[in-house]
């Protein structure tokens, strides 16, 4: 049994971690006091990671439902979803939280993970911790950043705006969706920086150059083509939610394709009539060429998950890669991400980042890529969560508790920059 975010069980245990604070908090026979210090560890920086069990015990009571009601009472980002699932309509719900098929390789995502086990080192002095990355030439304070997710405006009234506020004070990159709510002009002035810019292809060339020129216009110093839509998908928990919302879906959508795409921003002043497809289904390594070169940036490609695909990016000139099966949405092939990431890594030798996403929710998920030759990851679900819940301060307590968990086990690794953390940090099992 599958849940939107992972497994049944990961969620099973937010609840019950939940109900536990609860019964702590309720409990005449605990110290005063140690529930609320619980749930106030999601506000702790990075920094303060070392002092964390002593805070649990010092800070003041509150009391915490079974769904978290503020930003600061999750103890971990698994938190948001319940938060998100109540303020969202069903169909939004389903639209953020849906895989493919049967959400089996949505679950298959996460159920990587348990495969690496962590490997820690000992008497490291590790309390300055530097978690910086370079990637083309520009400096990132985090190595996890935020993967393109469309229709931000289904979970939350200022979307990608609030998002790119939540990035800028994090100090994360994102990666905006050419079906954004947010022109990445706008993005732009809110993050403070330029962002990547995730391009769908359509099925008109003119499209496509314009949205590219106007992207790098704006400042986004990388193109990054999503290559693993052009199959279409059966987004089986999405229907089943949208079975049970009651309102009217024609309120808001404008029915038929065009509608759909030209009521997007990215796409104002953009003849969209010859469009009859976003994803481009008959496209080619040729077409990559063909973009490569229009673009006068970055070209990455999203959505490689074997290293054959991986060596052809690389014979066209391509200067990244995302290692993405779309959060388990794109297909069911049962196949996670972080275990197609090796063979990306080893196909690629170094020659130029590889990216990863799908399923990534601990500190410890974000190690064991970095560990397997990962230059970052990205997160999708997890920010939309806190999006959804609480606005900007969702997304921003969601990037934070992502963050203090990697600072933590790169402590506990002995790795006290991001080129410390190698293959000797996991082992497969
Ligand atoms: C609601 C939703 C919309 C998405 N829209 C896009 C998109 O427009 N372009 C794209 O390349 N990927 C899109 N993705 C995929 C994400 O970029 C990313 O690959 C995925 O969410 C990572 O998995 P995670 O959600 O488990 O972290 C979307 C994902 C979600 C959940």
């Amino acid at each position: 049994m599958t849940c939107s975010n992972g497994t049944r069980t990961e969620i099973e245990t937010a609840v019950s971690r939940r109900k536990f604070l609860e019964f702590l908090a309720a409990s005449p026979v605990v110290a005063p006091g140690v529930a609320g210090a619980l749930a106030s560890l999601a506000t702790l920086g990075a920094g303060e990671a070392l002092a964390q069990s002593y805070d649990v015990l010092r800070a003041a009571p509150s009391n915490v439902g079974p769904v978290i009601t503020d930003p600061a009472q999750a103890l971990n980002v698994f938190e948001f979803e319940p938060a998100a699932k109540q303020a969202l309509p069903p169909a939004h719900y389903g639209y953020l939280a849906t895989g493919v098929d049967g959400d089996e390789t949505l679950k298959a995502n996460r159920d990587g993970f348990e495969k690496y086990k962590i490997q820690v080192r000992r008497l490291v002095d590790a309390r300055k911790i530097d978690t910086s990355v370079k990637i083309f030439g520009e400096t990132w304070a985090s190595p996890i950043a935020l993967a393109p997710v469309s229709s931000q405006g289904a979970f939350h009234p200022e979307a990608e705006a609030a998002v790119a506020r939540a990035a800028k004070v994090r100090g994360h990159q994102m990666i905006l969706s050419t079906v954004g709510s947010t022109a990445i002009e706008e993005v732009i002035k809110e993050r403070g920086a330029p962002v990547w810019y995730m391009l769908y292809p359509t099925d008109d060339w003119m499209v496509t150059e314009a949205l590219v020129r106007r992207a790098e216009k704006a400042g986004a110093p990388a193109i990054v083509l999503t290559v693993d839509r052009q199959g279409g998908r059966n987004t089986e928990t999405l229907f089943r939610e949208r079975r049970l919302d009651t309102r009217t879906c024609t309120d808001c959508h404008t029915p038929g394709f065009k509608n759909e795409v030209s009521r997007k921003p990215m796409f104002d002043g953009i003849d969209v009539d010859k469009v009859t497809n976003l994803y481009g289904t008959g496209m080619t390594w040729d077409y990559v060429k063909r973009l490569r070169g229009i673009v006068k940036g970055k070209l990455v490609l999203k959505g490689i998950v074997t290293g054959e695909d991986a060596k052809i990016a690389l014979t066209h000139g391509v200067d990244g890669i995302i290692v993405s099966n779309h959060g388990g949405r794109a297909e069911e092939s049962l196949q996670s991400t972080i275990e197609a990431l090796p063979a990306v890594v080893a196909a690629v030798n170094g020659k130029i980042p590889v990216l990863v996403d799908s399923g990534f929710r601990r500190g410890t998920d974000v190690l064991k890529a970095l560990a397997l030759g990962a230059t970052a990851v990205c997160i999708g679900r997890p920010y939309c969560w806190g999006l959804a819940a609480f606005g900007q301060p969702g997304v921003e307590a969601v990037l934070n508790i992502m963050q203090r968990e990697f600072v933590t086990i790169m402590r506990q690794v002995g790795a006290v920059k991001i080129s410390d953390i190698d293959q000797r940090a996991v082992l497969h099992v």
